[in-house]
């Protein structure tokens, strides 16, 4: 992985903005935000809306496209999954894996993230893997803890150079209520830590998630170890998106 992955925005629009909605976004994004030499933006729509975001993107190889989630098989009899080769033939180059919603609401644990991480990799698929602590895990001075048994369950599996790292504290996903930079970089800390513990690329992206929005970026990426975000509710307005990509 090279310079080119920082600065690293990365936008979840979890299930927001159908393929027309996705369509007139991409037309204004375009418009807001012209190419940059460095850095990546990473767009990760409902998988129904992969399609029109792609044709909306046409010409501009800088606007990438993700899924928020497969399968953990490569086919068979699932009703309402995708599988990661199906996201690849999309043309989805990214998924996100882990997410709080998914552990949460989708009883994705480690073993579950692992298979999904496997998955995708085998399909061509670049995984982001979501990592964070819950407000009581963090009260009750758990982090360290949780991180390393979050990503070590993954790296156990995968070659870790493979990855992309997001550093989402729970208590911070869709409150309003961000880390502070200096919480972050403890956490990004433990997080290169625990990713050179397993032999990882020195260099692997960390993002940090966690009501990002255009007033904190600059003092989040400024963030020691901070190499990029992935922004939930301010991605979905292409004005603040396009805000938050012209920092760093
Ligand atoms: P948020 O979501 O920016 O709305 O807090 C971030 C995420 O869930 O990735």
């Amino acid at each position: 992985m090279s310079e080119i992955d920082k600065p690293f925005f990365a936008a979840n629009w979890k299930m927001h903005l159908g393929p027309a909605e996705t369509s007139e976004f991409v037309r204004r994004f375009r418009e807001l935000h012209p190419p940059r030499e460095r850095g990546r933006v990473v767009f990760f729509p409902p998988t129904l809306s992969v399609a029109a975001f792609r044709t909306a993107a046409e010409g501009r190889p800088d606007l990438e496209v993700g899924v928020q989630d497969v399968h953990q098989d490569a086919a068979g009899a699932h009703t309402g999954s995708v599988s990661a080769v199906m996201a690849a033939q999309a043309g989805a180059v990214w998924a996100l894996a882990g997410h709080s919603e998914r552990r949460r609401e989708f009883g994705d644990g480690d073993g579950l993230v692992t298979a999904k991480v496997s998955r995708l990799l085998e399909a061509g698929v670049r995984p982001i893997l979501c990592v964070g602590e819950t407000l009581e895990e963090r009260e009750n001075g758990r982090l360290d803890e949780v991180l390393a048994r979050q990503i070590g369950a993954v790296l156990d599996a995968v070659d870790a150079a493979e990855l992309v790292y997001a550093y989402e504290p729970v208590w911070a996903i869709g409150t309003g209520r961000t880390a502070s930079p200096d919480d972050a970089a403890n956490a990004h800390g433990i997080v290169r830590r625990e990713i050179e513990a397993h032999g990882g690329f020195a260099a692997a992206p960390i993002l940090y998630g966690g009501s990002v929005k255009p007033a904190n970026i600059e003092e989040l990426l400024a963030a020691p170890g901070v190499d990029g975000v992935l922004v939930g509710g301010a991605s979905l307005e292409p004005d603040s998106f396009a805000a938050i990509c012209a920092a760093g």
